[in-house]
């Protein structure tokens, strides 16, 4: 499987959930649960890898490592106090030998390269075994007043304690959300998120994303999923607006999302491991295993008086994208072909009302193929993954996932693909879906249909890696579709 070029892979080993992501003296810190000694999911620890742009990641050397007794599970960092100085300060999972799970802190001097574990480990501790994934978020009072707040799932109750902190040491719990929706997960890496609906200051919504696992004999076979819950938050208890859990990508693999603390304009940037814990383990890529998804800005938007999420591709994405001209085709029945490096990025729009059925089709040299075709009725999206490579990850592995695309009105899909990541934004953001493919590891060739003739425009481009930049073959025109 081909290494991805735009996004954040460890150079070695096994890696699942983004830990500690912040922004710092100019650049953006992944924290990453991590193996250093193997590509299986063990020995926990925080990797390190940092940012200038969000699309070249430097590995740096990790940060937070197991113990004997204790491995290091997932959790946040935020910057203590403000400006270039501000000491990090981690907040992490300690999961003890003897299945205790609490809640330890560490500090760092040097910008996140090295860190101290406080004395008093852990700080938080509630006597249980599935207490975990702290989110330190920042809560201002319609007063002026300041505290911290963590959030950390009690994972086997399907549910989100709450606790706040002013010197980000002592902690005193505050209220307890949950259970709601499905039964037969467990709720990990919370995230909550305040967002103006709009861009206004007086409407503000909190947004609370959570990870959902299913377990037990019948678990779901679709696997680990992520959701989110629009609501309020006063402070001290967080009340949702709705009584349901709405699905946050509708892809396979895109879990533990969370935000960045102190990114630049207050934006509200999360990343997520794109796996799944259905067949993470088994997924062929060597001599590392796990990627992270395109870093996505999250907003909320009013439709028909409802907020609605949002979850734009990074500017890297779309200033490439602007940069080529769009060419419009006439679709048709009869497939136009075009040749993708595999670490490309497609726009298409076009007018279902007019266009029918549209039908895309990716294969690489391996034996598989993702189709994503639009219905008109119903109006869904559906990214299939099949063939006998896809097969032979796993059994649940071949899958078939739907999104919501309407008909009337223009229909727009930015596709992401960077080796084995695929990840597909409709209509601005509004959903998105996300999957491992098995396309090999050559070039890619994208068909298209449409059921009836009518134009589609599209900008296609490949995305170099950082070693290609300067190479004139980055320049050539995009191939003619034949
Ligand atoms: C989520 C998760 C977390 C835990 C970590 C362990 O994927 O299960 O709940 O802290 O992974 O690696």
């Amino acid at each position: 499987m081909p290494r991805p070029l735009f996004h954040l892979t460890p150079q070695r080993h096994w890696m699942n959930d983004p830990n500690g992501l912040v922004f710092h003296r100019g650049r953006w810190h992944a924290f990453f649960q991590y193996n250093p000694e193997g590509s299986d999911w063990g020995n926990m620890s925080w990797g390190h890898a940092s940012s200038a742009d969000l699309q070249h990641w430097e590995e740096l050397p990790v940060a937070l490592r197991y113990r004997p007794g204790e491995q290091v599970y997932s959790g946040s960092v935020v910057v203590s106090s403000p400006g270039e100085n501000g000491q990090l300060v981690a907040y992490y999972t300690s999961a003890f030998a003897d299945g205790r799970q609490a809640q330890s802190r560490a500090i760092s001097d040097d910008g996140g390269l090295t860190w101290q574990r406080d004395v008093d480990n852990p700080v938080l501790d509630r006597g249980t075994n599935a207490f975990r994934d702290p989110k330190i978020i920042r809560f201002q009072d319609h007063d002026g007043g300041f505290r911290w707040i963590m959030l950390a799932v009690e994972a086997d109750d399907r549910q989100v304690l709450f606790f706040s902190s002013t010197d980000l040491r002592s902690w005193e719990h505050l209220s307890t959300f949950g259970p709601i929706g499905a039964t037969g997960v467990v709720w990990e890496c919370p995230d909550l998120i305040p967002l103006a609906v709009d861009g206004r200051a007086d409407d503000v919504r909190w947004v609370l994303l959570l990870s959902t696992n299913p377990i037990g004999e019948d678990a779901d076979p679709e696997g680990s999923s992520m959701s989110f819950v629009i609501g309020q938050f006063d402070g001290t208890a967080f009340t949702a607006e709705s009584s349901n859990l709405q699905r946050l990508d509708h892809g396979r693999d895109f879990y533990a999302g969370v935000s960045f603390d102190s990114a630049p304009d207050g934006a509200a940037v999360i990343l997520a491991w794109m796996s799944n814990w259905r067949y993470a383990g088994n997924v062929p890529s060597s001599p590392w295993r796990g990627a992270m998804s395109l870093p996505r800005r999250l907003s909320l938007i009013s439709v028909d008086g409802e907020p609605r999420l949002v979850q734009e591709p990074p500017t890297f994405v779309t200033e490439r994208l602007a940069s080529v001209t769009p060419t419009t085709l006439l679709g048709s029945p009869e497939p136009l072909g075009l040749i993708l490096s595999g670490h490309s990025l497609v726009d298409l729009s076009w007018d279902p009302a007019t266009t029918g059925r549209l039908r895309l089709h990716l294969q690489g040299d391996a034996d598989a193929v993702v189709e994503l075709v639009h219905d008109i009725e119903p109006q869904l999206l559906r990214v299939t993954r099949s063939g006998v490579a896809v097969d032979a990850v796993h059994p649940d592995f071949s899958s078939t996932n739907a999104v919501p695309l309407a008909a009337d009105g223009k229909a727009r899909l930015l596709l992401s693909l960077d080796g084995p990541l695929l990840e597909v934004f409709v209509n601005g953001g509004r959903a998105t879906n996300s999957n491992l493919v098995m396309l090999g590891s050559g070039s890619v060739s994208l068909t298209l249909e449409t059921e009836q003739e009518s134009p589609v425009t599209m900008s296609a481009v490949d995305l170099p890696s950082p070693a290609k930049i300067a190479s004139p073959m980055t320049n050539k025109p995009l191939p003619a579709f034949v």
